[in-house]
């Protein structure tokens, strides 16, 4: 899968979703909300995962269903 289209991640019990829109990482946090001024509330989201399920996650910032692909790339 491209940078842009969907990222597959398997085999996870919990991910920390960027909501800062800073990260290098994106979905996933790598703390760049620390280096934002006034950041607050802006820290990421644990999401809880089952471990045995396949997920795509955005890789575009498009998507409506924040962390999850929801086809946003293609249009
Ligand atoms: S880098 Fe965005 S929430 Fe942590």
């Amino acid at each position: 899968m491209s940078s842009n289209g969907p990222i597959k991640i398997t085999g996870e019990e919990e991910i920390a979703v960027c909501m800062c829109m800073q990260s290098n990482h994106w979905p996933f946090c790598d703390a760049s909300h620390h280096t934002l001024a006034g950041s607050g509330d802006l820290g990421p989201k644990l999401v809880t995962l089952d471990p045995n399920k396949t997920y795509y996650l955005c890789g575009c910032y498009r998507t409506k269903n924040k962390p999850f692909c929801d086809g946003s790339h293609e249009k």
